[in-house]
Formats: C-alpha cells, sequence, structure tokens
C-alpha cells in the first residue's frame, strides 16, 4: 500500500489559529504601540481585548487582506500568539532590544518605492501601492527561527520572491540578489549609531531567490506588516536564521558576485553568509541544537532545532556536495 508522505511543514490543522480570532487582536497590538493602553511590560493576557482603542490602518492596501491560506505551506507546531509576534522583535534600526514596536511608529511607510537595479533589463523604481495591487497575495504558515535559538511560528502573507523576479527579468550574469532597507537616521534611531554598517544589507544565491518558499511578506496575521515586523515589506526565508529576513526593503540589486551582508560584515566568524539553520553547527557561543518557543517563557521546554528548520526537502539540494561547517 502506498502511504501519503507528508513533509516537514504539512498541516496539522487544529493547531493552526482559526484566521477570525487573530483579526481581532490587532487592533489591540496597535494601540499598545500607540501608548493607549498598556504600560511597558504589563501583560496582554491581563488586558480586555474589547477595551482597545481602534487604530485605523495607514495602509491603502487593507482591501487586500486577509489573503486566503496556501495550505501546502503550515506547520506541526501551534502558531504563535500575535501578541509576541509583534512585541518580541529584532529591528536593529529602532534599537539593540526586543521592545522596539513603539519605536518603529516613527517609520512614514508611505509612499514607498521599491529600487531596481544592477543586472536587470529595466532598471527602475517601482511604487510599493501599485506593485502589491498587481500580484496576488497569500497566506502561508511558517516556522521562525532566530540564530539567537528563539523560534516562532507565524502566519505571513505575501508573494513568492521568484514571481516577482521573474517580472523584473534579471540577465544571466545575475548570481546573487542583495536586498537594502530604507535608509532613515532622522527616523530610525539605531541608524545614528555605530551598531551595524547601515543601511541594512541581506542578500541570497539567485537559486535560494527563486525557490518557492522564499516569500516577500506584506502582512502577518491576516493583515498589513506592522512596522516592528518590517513594514511596508520584508523578505520570508523560513529555512535561514531569521537576520537574512530582511526588513522595510526599498532597494534590490541583481549581482555576478557575492554581496557583502551586514551581520556577516559585523562579525563573519559568528554570522555566516548562508545562515540555514543547521542543529550540528553552533554559533561560537552558543548551542544551535535546541530553540526556545517564544510564548513558552522563559524557562519553558526548549524544543530540537530542525535541519534547514524543517524545510529540508525542500531545500536540502540547493547546497548537495557544499560543506556545511564551512559555508554555515
Ligand atoms: N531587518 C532589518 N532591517 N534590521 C534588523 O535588525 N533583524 C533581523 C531580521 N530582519 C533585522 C532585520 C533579525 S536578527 C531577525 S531574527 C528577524 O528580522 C526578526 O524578525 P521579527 O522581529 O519579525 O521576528
Amino acid at each position: 500500500m502506498l502511504l501519503k508522505r507528508s513533509r516537514g511543514w504539512e498541516i496539522n490543522q487544529n493547531k493552526v489559529t482559526d484566521e477570525n480570532l487573530f483579526l481581532n487582536r490587532r487592533n489591540f497590538i496597535k494601540s499598545i504601540a500607540a501608548g493607549a493602553v498598556l504600560a511597558p511590560g504589563f501583560s496582554m493576557m491581563a488586558a480586555p481585548v474589547k477595551a482597545a482603542k481602534i487604530i485605523p490602518s495607514a495602509d491603502p492596501n487593507t482591501s487586500l487582506y486577509p489573503a486566503s491560506r496556501n495550505r501546502s505551506y503550515t506547520v506541526e507546531r501551534a502558531m504563535s500568539d500575535e501578541y509576541d509576534a509583534t512585541t518580541y522583535n529584532n529591528f536593529y534600526e529602532f534599537g539593540s532590544h526586543k521592545s522596539i514596536y513603539r519605536a518603529a511608529e516613527a517609520l512614514e511607510t508611505r509612499p514607498w518605492t521599491l529600487a531596481i537595479d544592477g543586472l536587470v533589463e529595466k532598471k527602475q523604481v517601482l511604487d510599493f501601492d501599485a506593485l502589491v495591487h498587481k500580484m496576488p497575495l497569500e497566506e502561508r504558515v511558517y516556522r521562525h527561527r532566530c540564530v539567537e535559538a528563539w523560534s516562532m511560528v507565524i502566519p505571513w502573507i505575501g508573494i513568492p520572491l521568484a514571481n516577482i523576479i521573474e517580472k523584473l527579468e534579471p540577465n544571466s550574469k545575475a548570481k546573487y540578489v542583495a536586498f537594502e532597507t530604507v535608509y532613515r537616521p532622522s527616523e530610525m534611531p539605531g541608524q545614528r549609531k555605530r551598531i551595524l554598517k547601515w543601511p541594512y544589507i541581506e542578500a541570497l544565491t539567485m537559486a535560494e531567490a527563486m525557490n518557492p518558499l522564499t516569500l516577500i511578506a506584506v502582512g502577518l496575521y491576516g493583515q498589513d506588516l506592522l512596522n516592528q515586523s518590517g513594514a511596508p515589506m520584508r523578505l520570508v526565508v523560513p529555512w535561514k536564521y531569521g537576520f537574512k529576513s530582511i526588513k522595510s526593503i526599498n532597494k534590490i540589486h541583481f549581482q555576478e558576485s557575492q554581496p557583502k551582508t551586514s551581520w556577516n560584515m559585523s562579525a563573519s566568524n559568528e554570522y555566516g553568509f548562508y545562515a540555514n539553520v543547521n542543529p550540528e553547527v553552533d554559533h561560537p557561543r552558543w548551542s544551535q541544537s535546541r530553540e526556545r518557543r517564544i510564548g513558552n517563557g522563559f524557562f519553558g521546554a526548549k524544543q530540537p532545532t530542525l535541519m534547514f528548520n524543517g524545510y529540508q526537502d525542500e531545500v536540502a539540494h540547493l547546497y548537495q556536495g557544499m560543506n556545511l561547517k564551512k559555508y554555515f
């Protein structure tokens, strides 16, 4: 008898939060960022959701959300709470701690342009809203694993990067694609400090960029992206450590040589170019064999790290024959 073998990320539907449930939470989280409801450190558990002040979204694309879920892309672990995913963030442009969600409100996300240059048929500057109206959006539930050994499960809304790249027509010399975060020290206080060499830059090989898993996210939990999550558009590469998933992108550059990327430039022995999730390659300062799930408490049980974050079947072929200890 032939048995269907489920892929690492295939569904256990009853663990995935219903869309209607998380839609109501959004306005609550926005109101916290605006200082309307809670004092810092106050737990959401104690707060009445109905009492939240409703702040209308600044996103002109709200009619595009929620997008229908692509049920081929979900995971066996329970989805993280939206509150955790949008109040525990890494976005060094707003501070080198996790509570940057209030500071991130300062970023002006409209109008927003995306410059396309390098080895492409046509160098151009696209308007984000025009782009997002042209491309069908879908929801995908992905594992999200930070190099700091914490993890979440997040329902992203986005566009497969391959669909965007096909329209941009890079030429055959393009071997890599680099992404840049907007450089606005006046709105991003972290960029006024030498935490990293700004702007934040990340990159993928063309094969990684064209992999069906790679997403340009423009939303999460049924709505548009909040600033702290990388509004209005960010990369999501679920088999790699989170630092590859660059936020608030305003430039895409196609090139022949391997781009210099922010964390790799800052500490190349700690943050490799590839940054594939790998339980067998420890960070020089900590183990990567287990991960702490955000929402389980600091002392909550850790879970084993999965090779390629559970996406082995989809991406292992990209690295065939490569020494993953050397190309980490
Ligand atoms: N993008 C920019 N521009 N700046 C950043 O500091 N941090 C990265 C990545 N993208 C970062 C960024 C890191 S280290 C992680 S783990 C993820 O964003 C965190 O995404 P999240 O806050 O949505 O969980």
